[in-house]
């Protein structure tokens, strides 16, 4: 029997249903949607006078977008005799006039690869990505990454049915509810172009879920492809083994940021949730955190683990960088406990405005001792050359034939995060000078202490 396979098909097609009904915007909310957005392309037409070509671009032109979602992508194409600096300035320009003495609307500047504007608006109902590009046809034209989209567009629409889209908003909302919906650094999940390549691949979303619940490694998947390559070399050349190649640019794999363990998280929610649709597979259960301190300590307690944390302020800087710089000394410290014979039994990360916490449940946060393995006496010289290696050691006794040198060390946890999160190297640069605090157990802030326990729910949700 295959047990990645649908068992109650009329359990599912009800639940689908359900769900489908959910996300998809309705009729009002379609046509208040159409109407801001008009409203603002006519706007920016007017401030752009026809400097740039405006496009509606995303899940809201693609018919992909999730009821309640109000974020709309709108592209802003110019030739390429406009220069990036150029393009840049525009953008910002446009932002300013646009909510130049409107209540009720705003805008802020955020940083992807380039610069592109946030439009707040209040009484449209909407946040508006004004974002810059090259108009091209093809990949080869292309002189920035976001160039992109407007080919992800084309191929979306000429590809993807009615029904898949609405398969494609069940998909989204599945993922988020698994919190592996999106590409950024936090979630190192699927994005929305993924989810419509997946659903155009496989056919349908029961396609994806059987494909996904039975996938094995590597895992090679070529949309809309007539010459396949082989799966071996696009592992290669990608260097990972989830590999969906970007119709529109084939040099490109859609899932690059798809971590493994996002993967894992998917699959095994597929087979829960072919194995038995219902409300409970499709949402994972959220955690309350009423009192995140009292939680930790209970874990401790039970485990008899202790708990470390980092707690860090960064300057004001985009949440996708905070993340990539909590990650990745979260993973130095990791390795460095690790080293010092303190391997973490979990390690996590999470932010909150400008504020990161890192931490690590540790079983044994001191040792007192390191032990070398040595070789059988009856090894030639190796012996010799251990016993004067280790003329350090506590005292050098055997196992059996084999010797074993006990050396006598001072290691605490808290030491070894200490060290390696304020050397140079390591330090987040983004970081606020001397905003970095060390804490374990019962001591952990409350603020700190709700990050973590967040962290470690979804975490241990499987
Ligand atoms: P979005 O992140 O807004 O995705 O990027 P989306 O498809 O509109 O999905 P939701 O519903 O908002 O979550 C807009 C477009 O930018 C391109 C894709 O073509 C996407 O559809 N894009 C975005 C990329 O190519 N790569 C990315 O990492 C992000
Ligand atoms: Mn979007």
């Amino acid at each position: 029997m295959d047990s990645n396979r649908l068992k109650s098909p009329a359990k599912f097609a009800s639940l689908m249903s359900k769900v489908l009904s959910r996300v998809t915007p309705s009729e009002t909310e379609e046509v208040a949607m159409r109407a801001g957005i008009n409203t603002a392309i006519g706007r920016i037409s007017k401030i752009i006078s026809g400097r740039a070509e405006i496009v509606v671009a995303g899940s809201s032109a693609r018919g992909t977008n999730l009821s309640g979602d109000s974020d709309v992508d709108i592209f802003m194409l110019f030739d390429n005799t406009v220069s990036k600096d150029q393009m840049e300035v525009e953008v910002i320009n446009t932002a300013k006039h646009f909510v130049k003495g409107v209540k009720n609307e705003s805008y802020v500047i955020k940083y992807a690869e380039h610069p592109y504007a946030r439009l707040i608006l209040g009484d449209l109902g909407l946040n508006i990505d004004l974002v810059p590009a090259y108009k091209i046809s093809s990949t080869d034209e292309m002189g920035t990454s976001v160039d992109r989209t407007q080919l992800h567009n084309e191929f979306v629409k000429a590809n993807m049915t009615s029904s898949q889209k609405g398969d494609v908003r069940v998909l989204k909302a599945f993922l988020k509810a698994h919190s592996i919906y999106g590409a950024e650094s936090k979630t190192e999940g699927f994005s929305g172009y993924l989810c419509e390549l997946l659903v155009i691949h496989y056919g349908s979303l029961l396609g994806v879920l059987e494909g996904i619940a039975s996938a094995k490694m590597p895992l090679v998947i070529q949309p809309g492809r007539d010459a396949k390559e082989s799966a071996d070399v696009l592992v290669k050349r990608f260097g990972k083994d989830f590999v969906v190649v970007d119709p529109v640019d084939i040099g490109r794999n859609v899932a690059a940021n798809v971590s493994e363990e996002s993967l894992a998280r998917f699959s095994l929610a597929s087979r829960f949730l072919l194995d038995n649709p219902s409300e409970s597979t499709f949402y994972s259960k959220a955690n309350s955190d009423v009192n995140p301190q009292r939680k930790i300590a209970e874990i401790r307690n039970r485990l008899g683990i202790s708990v470390h944390s980092i707690t860090m302020d960064f300057k004001d800087i985009s949440p996708e960088i905070i993340w990539q710089q909590a990650k990745r000394l979260e993973r130095k410290v990791s390795v460095g406990l690790e080293s010092d014979g303190m391997a973490p039994l979990i390690s996590l990360c999470n932010i909150s405005g400008r504020k990161a916490v890192i931490c690590f449940f540790i079983e044994n946060d001191a040792r007192s001792i390191s032990i070398a393995n040595g070789p059988s006496v009856f090894m030639g010289n190796a012996a010799d050359a251990f016993i004067n290696a280790h003329s350090s050691a506590e005292f050098i006794t055997f196992k059996n034939d084999r010797l074993f040198a006990v050396h006598r060390i001072r290691k605490r946890a808290v030491e070894t995060m200490r060290k390696i999160a304020s050397s140079a190297a390591n330090r987040p640069s983004h970081m606020e000078k001397g905003r970095m605090s060390i804490h374990s157990d019962a001591k952990i802030p409350l603020e700190s202490a709700r990050l973590i326990y967040a962290a470690y729910s979804a975490k241990i949700s499987v």
